[in-house]
Order: structure tokens, then sequence, then C-alpha cells
């Protein structure tokens, strides 16, 4: 396997190459490179990115700036993460010059089910139950997530790094195509059932302002400037004991929800060794479950190292890469499907999935002419979609790193908004199998193992991503976009790492998609080479195209400084120093 990179100048010689030899439909923005000395924050707004920026510069380390980085996404992305949701946290702490050795974390902030939620929860309710309303919310886990990680790996205090979020809740900030097409997507839901409102009221009028609002337009949220100083001030106390714990409990009791004073006050973050595969000189350290994304890429990357494909084998989006790296997810995701659920509730085959031999079995059933049925793929099994998501990646002066993924689910979550602090409830609730057999919003089949029970993690395909050479980070990536999280972080450390693409050239070419069911490619709107296309389908796949692959926020770094890129898919663009 080829894992070498080539120096910074053959590497942007070949940027102009690339991107005609990528050709798109609809041409990808040209992205500046952005290459800092010191460190970076790359998010997926802006105003976020300048937010952990500012905090590096007054000498805060990378924890330090993620946490000021999420509080302010919680206000200027308010439809895709929050202070309503969950996430999941991978630090790298590298080795002190006192002789102590580096070490990894994760950080397990997922929402959890509430106490009176069991497996039935959603049988006999609305179709839409696990998506609107009360009973779709899990309980919220971002705030203790977040403070932990401050009080353990941060050195500045609650006030210094939540200072930028509020004032720009207070401040306010300008709203971009991505957050207006949130607002007319809630708009779209209530025109197709007006009782929506019931739920969504508040959400529709302090957040998306009835629908009257444009790309430039300049928004505040005092209500949630509220929320964040009462939890500078009072920590996790205020969120799930005190004034906003009684609010969330208020709507819950007014719409007939299950979460209770008792759930919040009983939350707990959940601190674990990430997963660690090595891949070629590179060890990667990935986010174990409840996130699929951890083995569901070391899965994928097995099988390519067993079928020999890389960048000698092949050219970057040629018929056999996408055709193999297809087949490959196809098995990764079928046994995600099978096997993958919360580990503090079921037992978890980890080591069987990522094993030499089982890998070798998968990767020999791999022709290079077909492709199966979908029963052919994974262990088999006989059971047989978007907006609300947020990924930054940060690496400081020390090369401490931090891979952090947020989501409340779907665009604005449950549509349920929490009146007085203006921000939306999660609707995580939809990432359990819901109904047996039946697929979630995101087309996702999964197994009864990961059926509601009262405290357990929903399965995630949230991938927060570091890659290490010799103990340091050379990737730090993750991205928005539920499955397309996992394919599209896996396809664009592969540009990095094979095609030796600086990371705002790997962040924006075309990607590809498939999670075994549906059983089809989908192949980004970018995609201009439609021979492959045509090829791809040749070989036997259902292909289609789609607007959404995931939105990837990367950093690289190398001798020449700290590369960020921000995925302009979603708006984007990273900060330093
Ligand atoms: O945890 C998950 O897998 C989903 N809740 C992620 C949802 C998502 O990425 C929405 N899209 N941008």
């Amino acid at each position: 396997m080829n894992g070498g990179r080539a120096s910074l100048p053959v590497r942007i010689a070949s940027i102009a190459v690339l991107v005609l030899l990528a050709g798109c439909r609809v041409a990808p923005p040209a992205a500046p490179a952005h290459v800092f000395a010191h460190g970076a924050v790359a998010a997926d707004h802006p105003a976020a990115s300048e937010a952990g920026a500012e905090v590096l510069r007054l000498g805060g380390n990378a924890v330090d700036a993620a946490v000021a980085t999420s509080f302010c996404l919680s206000v200027v992305r308010p439809y895709s993460c929050g202070i309503g949701g969950g996430g999941f946290m991978v630090i790298h702490v590298p080795a002190a010059a006192d002789g102590r050795p580096s070490r990894q974390v994760a950080i397990n902030y997922r929402e959890t089910a509430p106490g009176a939620v069991g497996p039935d929860a959603f049988v006999g309710r609305a179709a839409d139950a696990s998506r609107i309303g009360a009973h779709a919310v899990g309980v919220p886990g971002s705030v203790a997530g977040l403070l932990y990680a401050l009080e353990h790996f941060g050195t500045l205090d609650r006030e210094t790094v939540l200072a930028p979020a509020i004032r720009v809740a207070e401040e306010g900030f300008v709203i971009d195509a991505h957050y207006v097409a949130a607002v007319k997507a809630v708009g779209t839901k209530i025109d197709e059932d007006p009782r929506r409102l019931d739920d969504a009221g508040y959400v529709w009028r302090e957040l998306c302002h009835a629908g009257d609002v444009r790309p430039g337009d300049r928004l505040t949220n005092p209500r949630q400037a509220r929320a964040l100083r009462l939890i500078a001030r009072d920590g996790a106390f205020a969120f799930y004991r005190g004034p906003i714990a009684d609010a969330i409990v208020d709507v819950m009791k007014r719409r007939g929800g299950p979460i209770t004073a008792a759930d919040l006050a009983g939350y707990r973050v959940d601190v674990t060794a990430p997963l660690r595969g090595r891949w070629s000189d590179y060890e990667v350290v990935a986010m174990p479950p409840p996130s699929s994304g951890g083995i569901t890429m070391l899965q994928i990357l097995g099988i390519l190292d067993r079928l020999d494909v890389d960048a000698a084998t092949t050219d970057h989006n040629d018929t056999e890469y996408v055709h193999l790296l297809a087949e490959a997810m196809k098995h990764a995701f079928a046994d995600r499907s099978r096997w993958l659920a919360d580990p503090a509730f079921v037992d978890v085959p980890t080591g069987d999935l990522l094993a030499a031999e089982y890998l070798d079995a998968r990767a020999a059933a791999i022709s290079r002419t077909s492709t199966g049925a979908p029963m052919d793929y994974g262990t088999g099994t006989d059971h047989l979609e978007d907006g609300g998501t947020s990924h930054f990646s940060v690496v400081d002066r020390t090369g401490m790193a931090v891979a952090c993924t947020e989501t409340i689910n779907l665009r604005f979550g449950s549509l349920l908004g929490v009146p007085g602090f203006g921000f939306a409830l999660n609707n995580e609730m939809d990432d359990f199998t819901t109904i047996p057999g039946a697929a979630n919003a995101f087309g996702l089949r999964q197994s009864d193992r990961n059926l509601p029970e009262p405290g357990k993690r929903p399965l995630s395909s949230m991938s927060p991503t570091i890659v290490l050479r010799d103990d340091v980070p050379v990737i730090v990536a993750g991205a928005s976009g539920g499955p397309r999280i996992i394919t599209g972080t896996l396809q664009t450390i592969l540009n990095c790492l094979w095609y030796d693409m600086p990371p705002h050239v790997a962040v924006e070419v075309p990607r590809f998609h498939h999670q075994w069911m549906p059983d089809r490619v989908y192949f980004d709107e970018r995609w201009a080479d439609t021979g492959v296309i045509d090829d791809v389908a040749g070989i036997g796949h259902e292909t289609a195209r789609r607007v959404s692959v995931g939105e990837v926020q990367l950093i690289l770094v190398d001798d020449a400084g700290v590369h960020a890129a921000s995925d302009t898919r979603k708006g984007g663009v990273p900060a330093g120093y």
C-alpha cells in the first residue's frame, strides 16, 4: 500500500490537474487553501471556526478551542447540533516534555433513551413519532460532554471559552444559504401537516423567524445567550438540574413526552478508549460503538488493503476504485446493520469484525467484474434521510488534536424547542431501531440489538477520527451527513493519504456512497464523468445521484504547517493563526 505523501510543491502542482480530472457536473467552488503556522479550527460555519481560533490565540489548547467552537455552533447552526443534542469527541494528548507518553481518549456524550422508554416505545405511535415531537427526544449530552472535556483536558475557565458563543448570540451572526434551506425544510414539514405547529411553533417563530429569512440576514439569539450565561456561571447544574432542566421538563409535560427531571439529573458522560487500527504507516484512532464509524471505516480499509487497491493501482474515482470501494462499503454496512449497537447493552463483536481472517474472507468474496445481492455481504442477516449534524477538527501549537462530531439528528431535531432558552431538542430516538425491520430517516436498517432501552444510546454514524504517524497527528477529520459521514470521511482521508491531494481539494472533489441497503451507489451531484457511472452500472450496480454526500471538515498537518479545510458544501471556512 502506498502510504507516502508527495512533497508540498508536487502536491500543489497536482492541484490543477486533479481539479481538471475530477471534472464536475456542478463545478465545485474553488476553495482556497488555508495554511496556518500554529493551530487551526475547521468547522462548518466561519463564526464557529473563529470562536475556536480566538481561544487558541488566547493561549488555550485544542480542547479549550473545541469547547468554544461547539458552543458557538449551538448558536450559528442551531438546526445541526447544540446544547439540545449530543456528540462524540476524540482527543489526542501529545507526549509531554517531562516524559509522559501521548494518549488518546474518546468522550461519548451521545443522548440516552429516557428511563420510561422500552423496546416497544414506537409501536402503535404515529409514523413520525420518532422524528417530530416529544417522543423523538433523547436525554441531551452535549453540555455534560463539553464541560467534562474542558474540566479534564482544557486549561481555561468556562466563562472564557463560552464568551465567543455568548457574544455571537447577543450581537448576531450572518446566516447563509444552508441556514435558509434548513428553515425552508421546516416550513415544508409544517405545510404538509399544520398540526405539527403544536410541536414546532417555538422553533418556527424563534429560530426560523416564521420563514422570513434570507442569506445575508443578521440574526441574534438572546434567549440562548441566557442559557449559555447560566452554563458559564453554574456549569452542568444549570442544564441538568437548574432552570434549563426545569424548562425541558415543562415542555415534556406539556407535549406528553417521557423525559423527567430524574433522566436529566442522571445523565452521565461515558469516557472510553478509542478504537485503534494500524493501516499502512498510520494508526487510525476512531470512535468505538455506539458509533459505527470506527469499525465500519476500519473494515473498509482492511478490505481495500487485501484487494491491493491504492493510488498505485487505481486513478482517483475511476471505475475500479468506485466498484471495489463500494463493494467494501457493502460488506461493512451489512455488518453495521447486523451487529452494531450500544456496547453497554449488547455484546458488540468488535474483535471478530476486525479480525484478519474475517477481513480475508470478506475481501476474497469480492469480484472485480460483478456485484452480488445484499444477502451476500457481511456475515449475512435475515432481516433485511437529513441535515442536523456538525463536525469540526482542531489542532493546537503543541500538536494536541480534537476531532468532534455533534448532532441533534435531523434539521432542528424534533422541532420541539425549549421556550426561554432558544434551542431545539434533538430527535435522536430515530437512530434506534424504532420499528423492527423498518429503515430510519437515513434509509439505514438496523437490528434488534439497537432497540430502545432505558439509558441506552442509539447507534450512530458519527466518525470523529484522528490519523497518527509516529505518534503525531497527520489528519483530524469527520463529517456530517448521516451514513455519508463514514464514507465521506474515509474517502477524504484516502484523497489526502493515497492521492496526495491537499485538504481543500480532497474535501471538494466528488464523492460516492454505498450503505448496503438501499443496494445502490449514490454519486455526488458534482460527479461529471458519466462514463464511470455507466461502467459501474455495467458491472451490475444500481446507480443514482444525490445532492448530499456529507460535509467533511479536515485538518492535515505536515512540515509546511497546519492545513485546514471546511467543506464548501455547507459553507464553512476554517480559522487559525
Ligand atoms: O448519529 C447519527 O448517525 C445521526 N444522528 C447523524 C445525523 C446527521 O448526520 C444529519 N446530517 N447532517
